[in-house]
Order: C-alpha cells, then sequence, then structure tokens
C-alpha cells in the first residue's frame, strides 16, 4: 500500500466527556466490535477516583494503566483507528487538552441523564481551538433520561455548536425500544445484554411502514414519527463540510454498556470521520501525503521503572513514512536521533513497529532528549505549533527540604515538568520557583514521584495567585517599561518565555487598564 492508502485507511480520535458519563464503556465496547478484545471488562478503567488524593499505589496503578490504554490501535472494516485516550479527571485537564492535539476528531459522550456538564464544556472549547469534528453520543437511554430535543437544545446552547441527530430513540428507560437510524434507514431494536454484540436491526422501507407498529407498539410508533418529522423539520441535513469545520456535530443515541447503538456510531465514524489531517508549524503547513517523515511529542510517559530512567515519548506521525532506527531530525535541539526502540499500540499490546504511518502514533524510547511539543522531522527545521501550555490556576512555592539533595530535586522538577506535569515558573528576582498546575492532585504526585523517583523532599508553600499570563508588547520601551514597574511579579516558564504573576482578577484587570500596550496571553501560543 502506498503513503495516500495508507492515509485514506487512518482514523485517528479520542473519547471525552465528563466523567461517568461512559467514555470507559464505549472505548471497550468499540475494541470489542473492532476484535481488538475479546470479553467486556478487559479495559480497565483509567480514571482516578476522587479517593485517590491520598492513595498513591493507585496513582502508581493509574500510570501503569494509562500507558497501557493510552493509545489503542484496531482494525474494523479495513480501517485502521487509532483511539487515544484522555483522562476523565479534571485534574489531569492539561494532558487531555495536549492529548486532543494530536486526533483528526473527537467522539464526546453525553450522559442523557446529566445533559451536558462542566468538564463537557471546557473540552470543547479546546475542540473548538482547532475546528475538531464532533460526533456525540447520548449515552444511557436505559434510564430515564432528559426529553432528546431538550438534550439537543442544550448542546447546541452550552457546547455552541449545532447539531443533527443521525439516529432517534423510541422512549426511554424502562420502556426503551431502541432507535429509529435516520442515517441507515432502519430501526434497531433495544434488549438489555451487557455481554453480547447486538445486531437485532429490523429493516423497514420508510417511517409509515407498518412493521414499526408491530415493533414497538401503536402509540409510540406514531409519536416516533412525529418526533422524526419535526427533526426533519428542525435540522437540516447533514453537510459533510459543515461537520468536517467543526460546525455541526452529528448525535447518535445508545447505550454504551448494553452494546447499543454502538455499532452504528462505528459504522457512521469510519463513513464520515476525517482521515489524517495537515498540521501548521511555525513555518508552514505540513500535509500527510509528503513523502518525507514529521511527527511531534504529545505526550511523555517517565520512568516507568524508577531503576532505569526510560522514557517513552509519544510522537503522533504527521506525514510520510516512519522507520525504526533512521535517524531524524530534532528540531529544537538542532541535532539527529535515532530510535531503534519503537512501539505501535495495538489494543492493550504494545509491539515494535518498524514503520508507521500519518495518524499513526509511536512510542520512542527516550533517555532525556525529548520534550512535549518537539518536533522530528528527515532535516527540515520547524516547530509544529499548537501544543500551547493553559495558564495554571493553583499555584505552590517548592521549598527544598534537604539540602543534600538539591541537585536530584532540580533534575526531579525538570524531568516532571517536561513530562507536562505540572508547570515550573522562576521569579526573576530572587530564586523562587513556583508550581503552577491546574489540579491540586498534581502537587501530590509531584511530591511523591520526586521522593521515589529522584530521592527528593520538598515541601509546597501554598501562594496567593490568581494566574500566571504570558505577555507581549510591539513596542520594546513600553515592554521595559511595565518590567520595571511590576519585576517583582514577573517570572519565567520553563522555555525562558516571560510571565506575568497575577495575584488576583481585579488587579490584572488594573494591569491590564494601566499598560494598554501590553498583551496578555492565556495560553503560552500567541
Ligand atoms: P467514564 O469512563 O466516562 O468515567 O464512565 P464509565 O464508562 O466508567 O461509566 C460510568 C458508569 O456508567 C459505570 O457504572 C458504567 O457501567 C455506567 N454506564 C455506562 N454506560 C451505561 C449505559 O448505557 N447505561 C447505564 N445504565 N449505565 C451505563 P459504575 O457503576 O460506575 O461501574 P460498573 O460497576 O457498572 O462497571
Amino acid at each position: 500500500m502506498n503513503l495516500e492508502q495508507q492515509i485514506a485507511r487512518r482514523r485517528t480520535f479520542g473519547i471525552i466527556s465528563h466523567p461517568d458519563a461512559g467514555k470507559t464503556t464505549l472505548t471497550e465496547k468499540l475494541l470489542l466490535f473492532g476484535g481488538a478484545i475479546k470479553t467486556a471488562g478487559a479495559v480497565k478503567s483509567n480514571k482516578i477516583t476522587k479517593h485517590a488524593a491520598s492513595d498513591f499505589m493507585e496513582i502508581e496503578k493509574q500510570r501503569g494503566i494509562s500507558v497501557a490504554t493510552s493509545v489503542m490501535g484496531f482494525e474494523y472494516k479495513d480501517v485502521k483507528i487509532n483511539l487515544l485516550d484522555t483522562p476523565g479527571h479534571k485534574d489531569f485537564a492539561e494532558d487531555t487538552y495536549r492529548t486532543l492535539t494530536a486526533v483528526d476528531s473527537v467522539i464526546m459522550v453525553i450522559d442523557c441523564v446529566k445533559g451536558v456538564e462542566e468538564q463537557t464544556e471546557k473540552l470543547m472549547e479546546v475542540c473548538r481551538m482547532r475546528n475538531t469534528p464532533v460526533l456525540v453520543f447520548i449515552n444511557k437511554l436505559d434510564r430515564e433520561g432528559r426529553d432528546p430535543f431538550e438534550l439537543l437544545d442544550e448542546i447546541e446552547e452550552k457546547l455552541n455548536i449545532r447539531v443533527k441527530p443521525m439516529s432517534w430513540p423510541i422512549s426511554m428507560g424502562k420502556t426503551f425500544k431502541g432507535v429509529y437510524s435516520m442515517y441507515e434507514k432502519n430501526l434497531l431494536l433495544f434488549q438489555p445484554s451487557r455481554r453480547e454484540l447486538q445486531d437485532d436491526v429490523v429493516s423497514i422501507n420508510d417511517i409509515e411502514d407498518s412493521i414499526l407498529d408491530d415493533q414497538v407498539g401503536e402509540s409510540l410508533a406514531n409519536e416516533l414519527r412525529e418526533d422524526v418529522e419535526m427533526v426533519s423539520e428542525v435540522y437540516p441535513d447533514l453537510q459533510l463540510e459543515e461537520y468536517l469545520n467543526g460546525e455541526v456535530a452529528p448525535v447518535f443515541f445508545g447505550s454504551a454498556v448494553n452494546n447499543f447503538g454502538v455499532r452504528e456510531l462505528l459504522d457512521c465514524f469510519i463513513d464520515i470521520a476525517p482521515v489524517p489531517q495537515g498540521r501548521e508549524t511555525e513555518q508552514r503547513l505540513i500535509v500527510p501525503t509528503e513523502d518525507k517523515f514529521s511527527g511531534f511529542v504529545f505526550k511523555i510517559h517517565a520512568n516507568m521503572d524508577p531503576k532505569h530512567r526510560n522514557r517513552i515519548a509519544f510522537v503522533r506521525v504527521c506525514s510520510g513514512k516512519f522507520e525504526r532506527g533512521k535517524p531524524y531530525s530534532h528540531s529544537r535541539q538542532d541535532k539527529k536521533l535515532k530510535f531503534s526502540n519503537a512501539t505501535a499500540f495495538m489494543a492493550q499490546d504494545k509491539e515494535t513497529v518498524d514503520e508507521a504511518w500519518p495518524g499513526d502514533i509511536v512510542g520512542l524510547y527516550d533517555t532525556g532528549n525529548l520534550k512535549i511539543g518537539d518536533t522530528l522531522t528527515e532535516g527540515e527545521k520547524g516547530i509544529f505549533k499548537g501544543i500551547p501550555s493553559f495558564s495554571p490556576e493553583l499555584f505552590k512555592e517548592v521549598v527544598n527540604m534537604d539540602a543534600m539533595k538539591t541537585k536530584q530535586l532540580e533534575k526531579g522538577l525538570q524531568q516532571l515538568m517536561e513530562e507536562g506535569v505540572a508547570q515550573l515558573f522562576s521569579y526573576e528576582l530572587g530564586s523562587r520557583k513556583v508550581v503552577g498546575t491546574v489540579g491540586a492532585l498534581q502537587f501530590e504526585v509531584i511530591q511523591h514521584r520526586l521522593k521515589h523517583e529522584y530521592g527528593a523532599t520538598c515541601k509546597f508553600v501554598p501562594m496567593n495567585l490568581f494566574k500566571a499570563c504570558w505577555f507581549s508588547c510591539e513596542d520594546p520601551k513600553k515592554l521595559k517599561e511595565f518590567m520595571d514597574s511590576k519585576y517583582r511579579h514577573i517570572a519565567r516558564d520553563k522555555d525562558g518565555k516571560l510571565v506575568f504573576m497575577a495575584e488576583s482578577k481585579a488587579w490584572l484587570q488594573m494591569v491590564q487598564d494601566n499598560f494598554p500596550a501590553i498583551k496578555f496571553h492565556f495560553t503560552s501560543e500567541f
């Protein structure tokens, strides 16, 4: 198969949801359909429970699980599907945001009882940054959920995206009968079954067909007819372009735990979801069909075995063919690297891979050369854009508790930051180091890992900060004026970029008003 054919048969995506909506369950069912696993229950939940904050065994276990389930590759109807897992816990949101830079589309799971939840809204904002196409799966139809029209209105309103139902539920909860597929024009009857792959499809000629009344009863059949008529009036036909531009989200209804509606979702997904797309570098757009290999690191998993400082860098192939053992240029450091140990991810197994194609994810064993956001190419300079850091919201100053282990602490902090666990800011004035995170759990993870992997002990002192924001100014004189005036509040991030450490929202607003020439940014890429 040539490059074009390999690209055409690939789909790389992620599943996103608010915790508990059914992401793990849906992942498992997709893998069952893809034949990647044989029985339900095989995918361990990649969740950190509410209690885990103080349970370090759990955190260690999680790290193990999250490497195994980070990328799941499987074949379905001759399509190579790469499913990238995203942590559901909100404290690990940044990890999820970065993973979303490596996908071409997402499936969003929404619980029909709860509707659009907080985390769903945040994740949608991230999808919008790159206009990532979104398919919606409204889950748990076997429960008494909210009215489907109401749910669709809420999606449109809260997620700021238009929707197009592809299937329609016939009742819900105890009286749930199934869905009518407007995409395949057939009736899918529901039977609660947690194990079997359901395939109880009844073909009907059109919605007026009396088979419908026989199957679900006259009253529900008529209700469905009314609903479907209303749907076709309210929601215009799906224009593929609008979906691919991230403007319209096709919606499916089902019940993941009962394997219901999942095959329909998958069949539509492989039909309409985008093939691997191009990516912008600082210089130009690189398209997948270019002969030369290029890729970027979106995730680093370090020290799985604390005795060997091994790390796995997850690289998304953007163009050309990746070949194991071939020297590639590392754009940031301007040097050649050769990876003789490269891994592909098939289901939950890791296997050595000799070649990989655009859309694929390869795991490269690395001894400390690679950082998140790094670009590998066949010589071309330039770094892929779109893997920003976000302004953290929680800040603590790091205080070394063992003067004999200063080096270990510094090394540990640096490596954990490279892995993207949190962000480190060093104040210009004095040598204060501040760790910023999006969630409280990270501080415990950092402390635990510094001790166990680097032998360093530290304490975290809470700081009263509202946000760290990057800033820039076209006028060097005005920039200097600002920096002279606010020198106590200026720090540098891991790449040496200038950051303003704002103490409160009101104060940040005041500073913005007083220095209109300074631009403040809430992500590191601007
Ligand atoms: P997450 O990864 O998004 O956090 O959610 P997960 O799949 O773990 O699902 C959360 C809970 O919702 C699980 O129940 C799961 O069984 C249940 N669930 C998933 N899909 C459906 C569905 O279609 N209908 C119903 N009624 N429930 C569903 P749990 O009690 O937390 O775990 P378990 O003991 O059932 O595994």
